[in-house]
């Protein structure tokens, strides 16, 4: 006998639809995950979503030979706006394979160590504006990263200088805020009410997305030059496998998605910042280790794989932060088979079509792991410790083949940013009793947290 997976009580007909705050679902979901645990289920018109939130359960599901990406929900819908690329793509559509196998190799560690100037370039006009605000400048930590991520993304995969730390915010911010939301509310809105009263939104951000995309495009073409990036693989490189290159359209999909995957990065940055003020020796080692492995001199890529402290600070900083929420699974569909899939050497049973979504902030979080699994300890990602935790609990980029393809060049731009805010920044909180909370889309970030910035005192 399976154990009946647990499910909120719901209200006749609508089912769970007030256990989860469309303008703040995956927060509900971690309020869901604490109070239930490993596994649950909500019903929403008829509609039954498994969420799992335990390690042991996400590291069973991740197993490709019986399960793999399930694409639905606000991934069909972002589709609107970036068709069948790679975040996007419906496990047979070939699109997928072809792409991957044109962008992946500019985003390997070898090919992003060559863009290491440009992301110190950028961090570095990020530290020059707050110098100029002044000493002791109040800032959102956020709304600087998404700018500097932006910049970064752009000038490192599309060769384009965008200057958008300052002045007004990029359209593009705006028009993945607007895209991201939409998607992820239209799942559970009445088709005729989508299209009425809310498609405009959808469609305005789409064009502002695939416009920018779209320049970046034209200025290489009118401009052509030796660079040698992802935005040349798009547009020059064939498919090893089947000699096919991307077409125009999808060289805008896979552009415009690019960003969007980025995004996640400043959310987990900010967080980091919280979580570094909240933890003073956290800081202070991190910052020995720095000054020892960088000493007075300029920082250099040869540095990055030698900050073994920091690095242990970004990954707790991924898992506390679960800057990328979660992610979602089916089961493997078996042809003619339609029996239940067991789970937990049979503990729990869901359909043979069953959607599942892993959520991180239970997973993450899971005491069966992680003692005082509340507590930031980079110690506890480093070296040997962090290479005995189980898989389920190291899964911040996703799994297997749809794994994030941005990983790498998120850990770079994680690791010089956060190296670079640790050694020359001093922050302050500006509510010292400031606690973390969150809201989001495709990622979640720190809602109203501010701080005050000055150079580091030595
Ligand atoms: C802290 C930073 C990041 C985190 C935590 C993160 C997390 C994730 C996760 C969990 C997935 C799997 C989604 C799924 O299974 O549906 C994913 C996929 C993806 N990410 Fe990231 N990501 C990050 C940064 C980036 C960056 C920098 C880029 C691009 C430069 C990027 C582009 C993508 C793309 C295109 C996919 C789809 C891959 C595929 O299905 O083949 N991400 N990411």
């Amino acid at each position: 006998m399976s154990t009946p997976i647990p499910q909120p009580p719901g209200v006749p007909l609508l089912g769970n639809i007030f256990d989860v705050d469309p303008n703040n679902t995956w927060w509900s979901l971690k309020t869901l995950a604490e109070k239930y645990g490993e596994i649950f289920q909500i019903k929403v018109l008829g509609h039954r979503i498994v969420f799992v939130a335990s390690a042991a359960l996400a590291e069973e599901i991740c197993d490709e030979k019986r399960f793999r990406k399930f694409v639905g929900g606000p991934i069909v819908e972002i589709r609107y706006a970036v068709h069948d690329a790679l975040f996007t793509a419906f496990d047979n559509e070939p699109s997928w394979g072809i792409a991957h196998r044109i962008i992946a190799p500019q985003i390997s560690p070898e090919a992003l160590a060559g863009h290491f100037d440009e992301f110190l370039q950028c961090t570095d006009e990020l530290l020059a504006k707050w110098q100029g605000l002044g000493s002791g400048a109040q800032i959102r930590p956020l709304n600087e990263l998404n700018r500097l991520n932006l910049e970064a993304t752009t000038l490192t995969l599309f060769g384009k200088k965008l200057n958008c730390l300052e002045g007004s915010e990029h359209p593009m911010l705006q028009a993945m805020e607007d895209s991201t939301s939409e998607a992820m509310k239209r799942p559970n809105r009445p088709k005729l009410l989508n299209w009425l009263v809310h498609g405009s939104k959808f469609k305005k951000a789409t064009r502002t997305m695939r416009s920018f995309a779209a320049e970046l495009v034209k200025q290489r073409q009118e401009h052509p030059s030796d660079r040698r990036d992802l935005l040349w693989a798009m547009l020059n490189a064939k498919d090893p496998e089947t000699g096919k290159p991307l077409s125009d359209s999808e060289v805008i999909d896979e552009i415009v998605s690019m960003p969007i995957g980025s995004s996640t990065a400043p959310c987990a940055i900010a967080a980091g910042i919280l979580f570094l003020l909240q933890n003073p020796d956290a800081l202070a080692k991190a910052r020995e280790e720095i000054d020892g492995v960088l000493g007075d001199g300029p920082f250099k890529q040869e540095h990055v794989s030698q900050l073994h402290y920091v690095a242990g600070v970004v990954r707790e900083t991924l898992r506390l932060s679960c800057a990328a929420p979660g992610f979602n699974i089916e089961p493997i569909p078996k042809p003619g088979d339609k029996s239940p899939v067991l789970l937990a050497g049979g503990k729990y049973q869901v359909p043979h079509n069953q959607a599942m979504i892993i959520v991180l902030a239970g997973v993450n979080r899971d005491p069966a792991v992680f003692d005082e699994p509340l507590a930031f300890r980079p110690e506890r990602m480093v070296g040997e410790a962090f290479e005995r935790l189980p898989a389920g609990v190291k899964k911040w980029f996703g799994n297997g083949k749809r794994e994030c393809i941005g990983k790498h060049w998120a850990w770079e731009f994680l690791v010089i940013v956060m190296t670079k805010l640790i050694r020359d920044v001093d922050f302050e909180a500006v509510d010292p009793n400031y606690q973390l909370k969150q809201d989001g889309w495709f990622n979640i970030r720190p809602i109203d947290f501010s701080v005050k910035v000055k150079a580091r005192a030595r």
